[in-house]
């Protein structure tokens, strides 16, 4: 009856998330298993960004239903960004769900679990279904404790959660409320944890990481207090890297870039979301940036580390986006020579501003786009891993590979890297010889000097 499945869509903090309702329901004597089939419980944390991934978890939930018609016990819930934009619609849309968990609630999965399993072995009243989604002050300090899985490379540290802008397609303002920081001092603290565990690379994470504690925290010594966060982190010892997710070009300010020139833990990877690169689809998407100033930042960055990575999201087939405004968004970012990005379709979110926009783009004209976009990423990322070649690389050994008996990790600049190594090289840095590069991937050899085989 205790055993527990989750199953995770969409970000890093979903991913996140789900680590911290895993750790409270162990501490609770729940099973987590790795297979639905295994479980007594199914639990879907969800993602809202766009509609596909809303469908493709409702979809998941209808199919799980059919579990209660072979054991009534089996239950099924709905937690995080879904449950929190859709409401209770949901129960009614799906009217066998057990239980509908908020982004500000994940910490009382364990105990709306319990109490459904004790009303069905009759020592309580048989709630039909449990939905909590209400607002949490301190919730952002409930995702906190991890479980220090043996063997742990990297892990992600949730700084922050909510977001204030306003950004016309977007619903996670909605899903993930305002924005609320976790003092400095915790997260130190959870990172220190993390390290006397193995740990050796953290990535922080928060919707809008650039607006860190901005209003709870001073500014100390023309610092933000995001600066002061990676300072600290960087003093972590047995740290070895750093990374974050994501930043907003408005609050990446000259603090942070020098961040980049003077800790030295702080990798060379910059995740910096522009989302169209034409100042007039920026104006209508309620960006407060132009692409003029997004260069800026870029070429800043690079003159502190003239090797810097970049990647980014960026949506076409926003509403009243022509061809013409498209090709120069696609220009700027071939200009730029992104190493990674993410690239996506424009999405209706209901209830946002850009919802009833006119001249929405049509579908076949937004696939044409995605893919002139990817062609042009294939490119600049293809010709980022072959300038490799022959270079050496600092690896952070994650583990075994997918396939074949290679094993994978990570370089500073967010490359996969494929080779030949052993378990013992696991969370080691390591240096690879590069003499092979695919889009994806490098390969090489490992070099001997300085690691013990
Ligand atoms: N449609 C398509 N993509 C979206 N994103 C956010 N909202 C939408 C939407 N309505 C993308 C943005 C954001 C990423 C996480 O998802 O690029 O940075």
């Amino acid at each position: 009856m205790n055993r527990v499945y989750i199953k995770t869509y969409g970000c890093q903090m979903n991913e996140r998330d789900s680590e911290q309702v895993a750790s409270s329901l162990r501490d609770r004597g729940y099973s987590i298993v790795d297979n639905e089939h295994d479980a007594d419980v199914v639990l879907l944390n969800t993602c809202s960004v766009r509609d596909q991934a809303e469908q493709k978890a409702i979809g998941k939930a209808g199919y799980l239903k059919k579990r209660k018609v072979e054991n009534p016990n089996f239950l099924l819930g709905v937690m995080g960004c879904m449950a929190q934009n859709r409401g209770s619609e949901l129960i009614d849309r799906l009217p066998d769900l057990d239980l509908v968990v908020g982004t500000q609630k994940f910490h009382r999965v364990p105990d709306h679990l319990d109490n459904l399993i004790q009303s069905m072995n009759g020592q309580g009243p048989r709630p039909s279904s449990i939905v909590d989604l209400a607002e949490e002050a301190g919730s952002q300090n409930t995702i906190r404790d991890h479980i220090g899985k043996q063997g742990q490379v990297s892990a992600y540290v949730s700084i922050m959660q909510g977001c204030n802008m306003n950004c016309a397609f977007c619903i996670v303002p909605k899903t993930r409320g305002r924005e609320r920081a976790r003092p400095i001092e915790e997260i130190v603290d959870e990172v220190t944890g993390l390290a006397e565990s193995g740990v050796k690379e953290v990535t922080l994470l928060g919707q809008i990481v650039t607006s860190y504690g901005r209003r709870d925290f001073p500014v100390v010594g023309g610092k933000s207090p995001f600066v002061q966060l990676l300072e600290k982190i960087n003093d972590i010892r047995g740290i070895e890297r750093i990374r974050f997710t994501s930043p907003h070009p408005r609050g990446f300010k000259q603090d942070l870039v020098e961040a980049y020139r003077d800790l030295p833990k702080l990798c060379e990877y910059v995740h910096l979301p522009l989302q169209a690169g034409c100042n007039k689809t920026l104006r209508a998407m309620n960006r407060p940036y132009t692409k003029e100033r997004y260069l800026e930042i870029v070429e800043s960055l690079r003159k502190v580390v003239p090797h810097m990575y970049f990647s980014t999201d960026i949506i076409v087939g926003f509403p009243g986006e022509t061809e013409e405004d498209f090709d120069e968004s696609a220009k700027f970012f071939e200009e730029i020579g992104y190493d990674m990005a993410y690239v996506f379709k424009y999405s209706i979110r209901t209830g946002t501003p850009a919802e009833v926009m006119p001249d929405q783009i049509p579908t076949e004209e937004k696939e044409r786009r995605n893919q002139v976009l990817l062609d042009i990423l294939h490119k600049s990322s293809l010709k980022r891993n072959e300038s490799l070649l022959g270079t050496t690389q600092q690896v952070l050994v994650e583990g075994p590979a997918k396939k074949g008996d290679k094993f994978t990790g990570k370089t500073r600049g967010f490359r996969t890297a494929i080779f030949d190594a052993d378990e013992r090289l696991i969370g080691q840095l390591v240096d690879l010889k590069v003499d092979r590069a695919t889009v994806s991937s490098l390969y090489g050899d490992i070099e001997l000097a300085g690691v013990e085989r």
